[in-house]
């Protein structure tokens, strides 16, 4: 499928920023008359919200935690992602596929092969055009964490789950440079802003 519109993914590592950065884009692009649609994962859907709730408290092993993400995701991509992309709507969706390659495989092991069937099968053709990597050293990511709110599953991980979180998304960003735009949350929020705000001109506009 190609996509009409444009599909933009929201990464990076818990406590990186994301919620400030996302108020951020849909005023930029609401000031700019551009047709979006913000949607999130685990989640995005009816169905998807529920498998959100088990997913972020209930245990389970990495395998059925990734093939419950995908089942989601599945629901994500043919009840919203897909309908408007095709209606020429620019789709920004808070986390996606990479996350499943940085939670599932750097942070639990999973292996990537396995993430790699699912993802051939869920999404056929379709890939971001851009991704926004919010990255953020992991001392300062557990230090924001422990400020802000009460935690999920994931965020009360220890640290070297979420050091090695960090590292795979830096390795699929190298890998897939052309699409991903790294972010540093330790700078300001005007100068990262100004950074989405000259990508998304690029990309959007
Ligand atoms: P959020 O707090 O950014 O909304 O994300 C929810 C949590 O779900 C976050 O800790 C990352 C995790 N997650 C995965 O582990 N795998 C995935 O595929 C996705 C989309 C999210």
């Amino acid at each position: 499928m190609s996509n009409l519109g444009k599909f933009i993914t929201l990464e990076g590592v818990d406590g990186a920023g994301k919620t400030t950065h996302i108020e951020f884009i849909k005023n930029y692009l609401s000031d700019l008359n551009v047709n979006y649609v913000m949607t999130r994962e685990p989640g995005g859907t009816a169905l998807g919200e529920k498998l959100r709730d088990i997913l972020l408290h209930d245990e389970m092993s990495p395998e059925t935690e990734t093939m419950l993400m995908f089942a989601a995701r599945n629901e994500h991509i043919n009840k919203v992602i897909r309908p408007n992309l095709m209606k020429g709507a620019v789709v920004i969706s808070d986390r996606f596929t990479d996350a499943t390659y940085a939670y599932q495989a750097g942070g639990k092991g999973v292996k990537d092969e396995k993430i790699d069937i699912l993802k051939k099968w869920v999404q056929e053709s379709l890939k971001p055009d851009l991704t926004f990597l919010f990255d953020l050293s992991v001392e300062v990511s557990i230090e924001r964490l422990n400020k802000t709110r009460k935690l999920d599953k994931f965020e009360r991980e220890d640290k070297s789950f979420h050091k090695n979180i960090r590292k795979k998304y830096l390795t699929l960003a190298k890998a897939s440079s052309e699409r991903f735009c790294i972010l540093n949350s330790e700078e300001s929020i005007k100068k990262i802003q100004n950074q989405i705000k000259l990508k998304l001109d690029e990309v959007v506009v």
